[in-house]
C-alpha cells in the first residue's frame, strides 16, 4: 500500500504545502479531505511562490487533484483561487480537479456570522480566519447545509433555503443584522453554478478506481492536530477533525487507504490565533524565531506566535493521529542560536504532566519543563543530505525522535521544493 497521508502535528503552518508538493512528484492523486480556505499552504518552486488555500497542493504539478466531501467549499473563493493560479500559469480544469458533489458550501452569511461572533467575543475570541468555516460546519452537522450537488437542482432549492434562512435569520437578529436577502442568495448561487458544476464528481468513485489501479494517493491535511475539534486545545480549535483518520471519511475511502501517516512538524512551535501555548516566547528569542522563520499567516497576514519545540504536544499528536514518521521542517530557522530548548513535560504547582491536560484553564496555566541543548552555528539552510547537517543539529533531531517516540522520514531546510533530505521514503513503506 503506497499511499501517504500528510497532516500537521502542531497548530498548523508546519510546512505541509512544501512537503505535499515535494511528495506529489511521485503521487498519482492528491486529495484534500477537511477544512476549507482557512488553510494557507505555501510552495516555493524556483522563483515562483504559490499560495493555496482550498486547492490541493498537487495541482501545481498538474497531478490529478481531489477536493473531498470533508471539505467546506466557498464557491466564489474557488473561482478566485483558480483565476489567481491561472495567472501563475497553473491550468485547472475539470480533468485535473474533481470536487465531491457532497461538499457543503460556505455561503456569504457564514462569513458574516464568523466575523460577528468574533467581534462580539471580546477576550474570548478564538482568532478564527473569519472565512465562515465554523458556521458552515455547524450547518453541515445541523443537516441544513446547501451542498455542491444542490446547485444542479436550483429549482428545488427553495425549501432548503427556507430552513437555512429561518435558522440564520434568528441568529442574525441577535446581532442586530437584517435577514438574509434570499433573492440575492439565489441569484448568486445561480451565477456561480455554471462555473463550479463541471468540477463536481462522485470523487469516491474517482478514488476507489485509483485505488484499484494501484495508483499512489497522497492525502493533504489542513490545520494541525492541536486544532482538531476533538483532540485540540478546545475551544481554541478549528471546526473539523484534522487527524489522519479523517482522510478516509473526508474522501470516501476506507481507513486502510491512509497508508503512511506523515506528521509535519516544525523544528520549533508557532500558533496563529488565540489559545494556550505553553512554550510561547514573548521576548527577543520569540521575535528572532518569527523574523528568521518569516512567521506571518498566509491567509490573514497575522503575526504568528513563536516558541520552543514542545515534545509533549508532538508526542500526543503522534499518538492520537497514528503518525508513522515525521517531516521535520524549518530546521534552518534554528541556525545560529547558542542554545536551543525542548519542552519535555509540564508542571502545575507540584504536579507534573507528560501530556496536555484537557481543560483550557489548565492548558493556560501549565509551566513547561525544559531541557537545554547546545545550538549550532553552521548553516543548515538548503542542506539536501544528512551529511550536510552539523553534528549538533543531528543531535537535536535524534533527541526529538526519542522524545516524541517517532522516527524522522524527511527534513526540510528551506522553503524551496528541492531543499529536502529524504531519510525514509514514505511511499516505499
Ligand atoms: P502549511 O500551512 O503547513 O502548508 O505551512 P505554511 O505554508 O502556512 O507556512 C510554512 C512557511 O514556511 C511557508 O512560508 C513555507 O514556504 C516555509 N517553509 C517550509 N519549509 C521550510 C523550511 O524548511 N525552512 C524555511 N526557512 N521555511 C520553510
Ligand atoms: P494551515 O492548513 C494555522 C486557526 C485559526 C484559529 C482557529 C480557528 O495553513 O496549517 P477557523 O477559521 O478554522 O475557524 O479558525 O484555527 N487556523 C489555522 N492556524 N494554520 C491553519 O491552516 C489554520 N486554519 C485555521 O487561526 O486559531
Ligand atoms: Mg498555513
Amino acid at each position: 500500500m503506497a499511499n501517504v497521508t500528510v497532516i500537521g502535528a502542531q497548530w498548523g503552518d508546519e510546512g505541509k504545502g512544501k512537503i505535499v508538493d515535494w511528495l506529489a512528484e511521485r503521487a498519482d492523486v492528491v486529495v484534500r479531505f477537511q477544512g476549507g480556505h482557512n488553510a494557507g499552504h505555501t510552495l516555493v518552486v524556483g522563483n515562483n511562490t504559490y499560495k493555496l488555500s482550498l486547492l490541493p497542493s498537487g495541482i501545481v504539478r498538474g497531478t490529478l487533484s481531489v477536493i473531498g466531501n470533508g471539505v467546506v467549499l466557498d464557491p466564489w473563493h474557488f473561482k478566485e483561487e483558480v483565476a489567481k493560479l491561472a495567472g501563475q500559469g497553473v491550468t485547472i480544469t475539470p480533468d485535473n480537479l474533481h470536487i465531491a458533489e457532497t461538499c457543503p458550501l460556505i455561503l456569504p452569511f457564514h462569513r458574516d456570522l464568523d466575523g460577528l461572533r468574533e467581534d462580539a467575543s471580546g477576550s474570548g475570541k478564538i482568532g478564527t480566519t473569519r472565512r465562515g468555516i465554523g458556521p458552515a460546519y455547524e450547518d453541515k452537522v445541523g443537516r441544513r447545509a446547501i451542498r455542491l450537488c444542490d446547485l444542479a437542482h436550483l429549482g428545488e432549492l427553495e425549501p432548503q433555503i427556507d430552513r437555512l434562512c429561518a435558522h440564520h435569520d434568528a441568529l442574525r437578529a441577535g446581532f442586530g443584522e437584517p435577514p438574509i436577502d434570499r433573492a440575492r442568495l439565489m441569484d448568486d448561487l445561480a451565477g456561480i453554478a455554471p462555473f463550479i458544476l463541471p468540477y463536481a464528481k462522485p470523487v469516491w468513485v474517482t478514488l476507489n478506481e485509483a485505488r484499484r489501479r494501484g495508483d499512489r494517493i497522497l492525502f493533504e491535511g489542513a490545520q494541525g492536530v492541536l486544532l482538531d475539534i476533538d483532540h485540540g486545545t478546545y475551544p481554541f480549535v478549528t471546526s473539523s477533525n484534522t487527524i489522519a483518520g479523517t482522510a478516509a471519511g473526508g474522501s470516501g475511502l476506507g481507513p486502510s487507504a491512509a497508508g503512511f501517516v506523515l506528521g509535519i512538524v516544525k523544528a520549533y512551535t508557532t500558533r496563529v490565533g488565540a489559545g494556550p501555548f505553553p512554550t510561547e516566547l514573548e521576548d527577543e528569542t520569540g521575535e528572532r524565531l518569527g523574523t528568521r522563520g518569516h512567521e506571518f499567516g498566509t491567509v490573514t497576514g497575522r503575526k504568528r506566535r513563536c516558541g520552543w519545540f514542545d515534545s509533549v504536544l508532538v508526542r500526543q499528536s503522534a499518538a492520537v493521529s497514528g503518525i508513522t514518521g515525521i517531516a521535520l521542517t524549518k530546521l534552518d530557522v534554528l541556525d545560529g542560536f547558542d542554545e536551543v530548548r525542548i519542552c519535555t513535560g509540564y508542571r502545575i504547582g507540584d504536579r507534573t504532566y507528560d501530556y496536555l491536560p484537557p481543560h483550557a484553564a489548565d492548558q493556560a496555566r501549565v509551566e513547561p519543563i525544559y531541557e537545554t541543548m547546545d545550538g549550532w552555528h553552521e548553516s543548515t539552510q538548503g542542506a539536501r543530505s544528512w551529511a550536510q547537517l552539523p553534528a549538533q543539529a543531528i543531535k537535536y533531531i535524534r533527541r526529538i525522535e526519542e522524545l516524541i517516540q517517532c522516527p524522522v522520514a524527511l527534513v526540510s531546510t528551506s522553503p524551496e521544493r528541492e531543499d529536502t533530505i529524504l531519510v525514509r521514503d514514505p511511499f516505499a513503506d
